[in-house]
């Protein structure tokens, strides 16, 4: 799991100044909810006094207050109150949180969980732009989560070969055989662009199947991932005026488990009563990846590459490991089995860009991160 990463850590909409949200991604608790200014806040979810969840707790004045002793904490992590220490309390810089940078875009919060300042930060990816242009674009929002690593997960999303047999409503095994392309490297991942053969239309079913040409011979198809997010854009032609674009990011909600959160966008039947036939699809297809990647052995990704044997058609599976390589590389990867060893005892949190400013005087430890370049 890597810090220094954009993560989506809600929608938009379940983050208010009302209620505090609760979340879990990297192995750490997280609390979400809205300053006086509206703007979504980000903090890591225990209390520094004795434990507390803060996402039990209350949000009062711009601060989220803890549900046992009542302690409030602002913005940017600092405890303002301690009401069992009365008014005049002087309270020690000791007594704060880490707080997160956040951003919202499409529809959702995204935290960044790290500790790089401002001007370090890569911008979140700008991979779906038809999100601004509702007049040819109708959008579903969906999301999932599964016992699965985060990164088996997002290579199971860039692997073309696997369509043919997990998704029998787009794949064909007719025609298993992936025509190897060139990758082109992008800053933080890679994009592909390829055609592969149309399935038939008898696959299909429902308004899509009426409205496909049954002599289409090709889909084309482009692909284009980010690690920062964890995400990917993939986008089938199916022919002349009808594709869907689908936008999805992968949450590591610890090693074993992932959230996904997903946009779907479609260039045809913008009709809203069409959303129904979609998202069961969508669904559909999410149910037979999740199956398969949950039986993967070993469930992380084994840390030597002779341990698997791959081919030249698992070409942007390497790119998304490459890139992942040069996160874990500047020191920015988790050590997962360290963490877990100790997590029962000790609350670790991500770095925050105030502990890098001022690491001195913190309550909590940091997650342990792996020495760049050690394998486990
Ligand atoms: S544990 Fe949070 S106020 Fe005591
Ligand atoms: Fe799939």
């Amino acid at each position: 799991m890597l810090i220094n990463n954009w993560y989506v850590a809600a929608l938009s909409s379940e983050v208010t100044a009302d209620k505090p949200f609760g979340t879990r991604m990297l192995g750490c608790d997280f609390v979400l909810y809205r300053d006086s200014a509206g703007n979504a806040v980000c903090l890591a979810n225990t209390c520094c006094h004795r434990g507390g969840a803060l996402c039990n707790g209350s949000v009062a004045s711009g601060n989220v207050a803890c549900p046992y002793h009542g302690w409030e904490f602002a913005a940017d992590g600092r405890c303002v109150k301690i009401p069992a220490m009365g008014e005049e309390a002087v309270i020690p810089k000791r007594v704060r949180i880490d707080s997160y940078p956040t951003q919202e875009k499409y529809g959702w919060v995204w935290a960044f969980l790290g500790d790089l300042p401002e001007e370090e930060r890569p911008p979140i990816p700008n991979l779906l732009p038809e999100f601004d242009d509702p007049e040819h674009w109708r959008l579903i929002p969906y999301r999932a989560e599964a016992q699965v690593n985060w990164q088996r997960f997002e290579e199971n999303s860039l692997d073309t070969a696997h369509i043919n047999f997990v998704h029998p409503t787009f794949g064909t095994r007719r025609a298993p055989r992936v025509t190897v392309v060139p990758i082109t490297p992008t800053t933080y991942g890679g994009k592909v662009q390829r055609t592969r053969p149309a399935p038939k239309v008898e696959q299909k079913t429902g308004e899509m199947a009426r409205m496909l040409n049954p002599e289409r011979g090709f889909t084309s198809v482009s692909l284009e991932f980010s690690v920062v997010g964890i995400c990917h854009r993939i986008q089938p032609v199916f022919q002349e005026g009808m594709s869907i674009i689908t936008f999805s990011v992968k949450v590591p909600i610890d090693p074993f488990h992932t959230r996904t959160f997903g946009l779907q966008a479609r260039n045809f039947l913008l009709d809203p009563a069409q959303d129904e036939e979609r998202l069961a699809g969508i669904m559909k297809a999410v149910g037979e990846d999740t199956a398969v990647v949950e039986a993967l052995r070993p469930s992380l990704p084994p840390q030597s590459a002779t341990e698997e044997f791959l081919t030249e058609t698992d070409g942007m599976e390497f790119q998304f490991r490459s890139k992942v390589r040069e996160w874990a590389q500047k020191g920015w990867e988790i050590d997962v089995e360290q963490m877990l060893a100790e997590q029962s005892r000790r609350v670790m949190v991500i770095p925050s860009p105030a502990r890098r400013a001022d690491p001195a005087n913190w309550v909590h430890k940091t997650v342990p991160l792996r020495v760049a370049g050690k394998e486990a």
